[in-house]
């Protein structure tokens, strides 16, 4: 599919983004190792996501899913079933991740594998701890990269220092650390997003969260819930972003989640010099919500690194895109993750902005941007990354022609209503 952007003028009015990614993928996990059911509200029906509802059903979990609706028979946690096939994550890292964790406490075999991009993403870090806890994993490349044969069993404890500061890294190893007999410790280089150490707690697992320090007791007993999925700030991004640069804009985003740990982008547009304001904070079962509202400022350059870079990685393509409408320079570093996300996003950064007019440099963690100049639009390629394709259709919003994008079916991975919701805000 192509997705054509023009420039018509400023944005405006209020929308909703769909649930949140991470947090419907926790959701549906949690729900399938409790006791009793979990209804689930805003889940996001997007491919990611019910790639994981279908590794789960595989794995012998009841799961209705109407739309943003849905219902988990919990199973409990010795209650999965050795699936009888592969179970295909499809494009997504959070569902390989996530269920390795899982599988590594199952006492049966199991096939994980994914599309093209997610075969060739880095696993290692996550079974290598896990193997620690006792797992064993079979795999090309030493059992680096998926199809990955499982074979769980009974898990130890571990006190673990994670190299990255990765979610799905960490989550895997609570997961695990759920079939575990004692204490399971994890220690990050900066804090990465804690939606699974929330949501675990929400569901009545023991935890102690101290800074960059995770300690979960083996074995509890968790119960299943409702669940009201917020609005994915990640996809929210996309119009903050466009709000921001596009001259007379006003556009309110309704009900997005606002946890800390992953707020990076509202500081970095105030930083930028965009008028952000978060309206009616309140909170969603153990997770921050709030209501956004964008407008455009005169936006300058902004130095990105650090502990910030997690709080904002998924956002980088679309905060690249802010960087070329602001005056100066604009300088991410820190961020060599980017490189292993579903396209290789520094290098999809630079060569696809540059398809269109905007100069970018890589570096080996990151990119430099000096802004400030028109963009001449043209034709890009998404590389079937869904942030990327979607990143690539705010710039179109500013350039001086039309900008198309090759290969947008992928935005339905996060957002598969986009492209309405963008052609509602342009009137
Ligand atoms: C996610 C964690 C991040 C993020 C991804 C979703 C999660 O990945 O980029 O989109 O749900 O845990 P890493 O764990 O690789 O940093």
């Amino acid at each position: 599919m192509k997705l054509v952007v023009e420039a018509k003028g400023a944005l405006r009015g209020e929308i909703t983004v769909p649930g949140d990614k991470s947090v419907s993928h926790r959701a549906a996990i949690l729900g399938a190792l409790a006791e009793g059911e979990t209804v689930i509200s805003g889940f996001l029906s997007g491919e990611d996501c019910l790639a994981t509802v279908r590794c789960l059903r595989r794995l012998g979990v009841e799961i209705a899913v109407d739309g943003g609706d849905v219902r988990v028979k919990g199973a409990g946690l010795y209650g999965l079933a050795e699936p009888d096939d592969v179970l295909d994550c499809g494009n997504s890292g959070t569902t390989a991740r996530l269920l390795l964790g899982v599988l590594a406490g199952q006492p049966f075999f199991s096939v994980l594998t994914g599309d093209a991009s997610l075969r060739r993403r880095p696993m290692g870090r996550v079974t290598k701890p896990l193997q620690e806890m006792g797992a064993s994993f079979c795999g090309r490349q030493g059992g680096n990269v998926l199809p990955l044969a499982v074979q769980g069993g009974s898990l130890s404890a571990i006190n673990y220092r994670t190299p990255v500061a990765s979610a799905q890294l960490k989550s895997a190893i609570l997961l695990a650390g759920l079939f575990a007999e004692g204490e399971t410790v994890i220690t990050e280089p900066e804090k990465s997003r804690d939606h699974t150490e929330r949501m675990l707690a929400a569901f009545g697992a023991q935890l102690n969260v101290s800074g960059n320090i995770v300690r979960l007791a083996g074995r509890p007993r968790l119960t299943g819930r409702a669940i009201a999925v917020p609005g994915d700030i990640s996809s929210a991004a996309f119009f903050l972003v466009a709000a921001a640069i596009v001259p007379g804009s006003e556009v309110l985003v309704r009900n997005v989640g606002t946890n800390p740990t992953r707020t990076g982008i509202l500081d970095v547009l105030r930083q930028m010099g965009a008028r952000v304001d978060l309206l009616h904070p309140r909170s969603f079962g153990g997770e921050p919500v709030a209501d956004l509202m964008v407008r455009p400022g005169k936006l300058r350059g902004v130095e990105i690194g650090g502990p910030l870079v997690p709080r904002l990685i998924d956002e980088l393509p679309v905060l690249a895109v802010a960087a070329l409408f602001a005056d100066g320079r604009t300088v991410v570093r820190d961020a060599r993750e980017l490189r292993v996300k579903e396209t290789d996003r520094i290098a999809a950064i630079a060569e696809e902005l540059a398809k269109i007019g905007g100069a970018v440099t890589p570096t080996e963690d990151g990119f430099i941007i000096e802004g400030g100049r028109r963009l001449a639009g043209g034709t890009a390629d998404s590389r079937h990354d869904h942030r990327m394709a979607m990143a690539l259709a705010v710039a179109g919003l500013r350039a001086d022609a039309p900008v198309c994008i090759d290969n947008a079916e992928c935005v339905n991975v996060s957002f598969p209503n986009f492209a309405a919701t963008l052609a509602g805000l342009q009137g």
